[in-house]
């Protein structure tokens, strides 16, 4: 049986890194489209030489046509611009909305059948209009996010009660932006939910309210670190864990921007929700019960969902 092919549409920080995840995972052969050239078929050749050292077999290659993602089993959209210092990922529409309409049109055009997974930010408004100008089910388009804000979750909780990550499942809702809602109650340490952590002294309420504003600011903290650029590492690792889940049928658990249509409340828009994911693609959104305080939190973020896709048909007419 040929191998799945994974089409990385943007091949920078991120598109690299989940190039060479791919590679050394087997998931696929992998090609890589970006309109810089040389920068796809560079990191292509690049991670194809570490075929031999690492023992994997899946072809890459680099290129600016999007008739090579022809047939593509997935395509991880990462392109765009990232956020400098001081920016926020709202800063970035009106660029990167541009750059969605081109990818969803070669997207249609080449891999309609594809599971999408977009990266590229804000990422709710731009999840929706990849999805809009590609016209593919809303199943079959997602957006990646959960994943990676869950695990800051469960890796700064980790550290805070000195367990080990595995042991830790952590979990945040909402838009990927200020106002996710990292929520407290449905995260556990081997089952046991964080308040009840709190009332058996493993850590103080206030510990906790650092570590949920910690996660909030996740992707800021290394923006501020690294001063040129966004993370890359972890949001390559988190699509990497979607991807296979489509492409295994795992029917994973994951929480990731998908297309809502009444659960939590959410009608015909993208945020962060739980999912399962398998070979259906987003196979079913989890309709949990959220308390007051999580719902509250919960509708603001929906609400500057809303605004942001709000903007975006302002900005193109096609969109509203
Ligand atoms: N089509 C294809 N590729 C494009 C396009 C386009 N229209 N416009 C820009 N690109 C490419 C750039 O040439 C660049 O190689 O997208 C790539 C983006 O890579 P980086 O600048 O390194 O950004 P990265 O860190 O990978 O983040 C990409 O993901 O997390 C989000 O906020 C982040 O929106 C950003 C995206």
């Amino acid at each position: 049986m040929a191998r799945p092919k994974i089409a990385l549409i943007g091949a920078g920080q991120i598109g690299g890194t989940l190039a060479h995840l791919a590679a050394m995972k087997e998931l696929g052969d992998v090609v890589l489209f970006d309109i810089a050239e040389g920068t796809p078929e560079g990191k292509a050749l690049d991670i194809a030489e570490s075929g031999p050292s690492e023992g994997f077999d899946a072809k890459l290659k680099g290129t600016q046509s999007y008739e090579d993602i022809a047939g593509a089993d997935v395509c991880i959209v990462t392109a765009g611009v990232p956020r400098k210092p001081g920016m926020s990922r709202d800063d970035l529409l009106g660029i990167n909305l541009k750059v969605m309409k081109s990818v969803g049109e070669g997207i249609a055009a080449n891999a309609p059948d594809a599971f999408v997974i977009c990266i590229t930010n804000p990422l709710d408004a731009m999840v929706w209009a990849l999805r809009e100008f590609s016209g593919l089910p809303h199943n079959k388009v997602c957006g990646m996010a959960g994943v990676l804000d869950s695990g800051r979750f469960a890796h700064f909780l980790s550290e805070e009660f000195n367990v080990s990550m595995r042991d830790v499942t952590a979990f945040v809702l909402g838009g990927h932006g200020d106002t996710m809602v990292p929520s407290v109650r449905y995260s556990t340490v081997a089952g046991i939910p964080l308040p009840d952590l709190v009332e058996m002294g493993w850590t103080t309420q206030e510990k906790l309210d650092a570590i949920v504003q910690r996660t909030r600011d996740g992707g800021a903290e290394i923006v501020g670190l690294l001063k040129t650029g966004s993370a890359f590492y972890a949001p390559a690792t988190s699509a990497i864990e979607m991807a296979e889940a489509y492409l295994k049928d795992q029917k994973r658990v994951l929480p990731c921007a998908a297309y809502c249509d009444g659960e939590l409340g959410v009608e015909g828009m993208y945020v962060g929700v739980p999912t399962v994911i398998g070979a259906g693609g987003v196979e079913r959104v989890v309709n949990i019960k959220l308390n007051e305080e999580e719902q509250a939190g919960f509708d603001n973020s929906v609400n500057a969902v809303k605004g942001l896709i709000e903007a975006c048909k302002g900005i193109d007419s096609s969109l509203a």
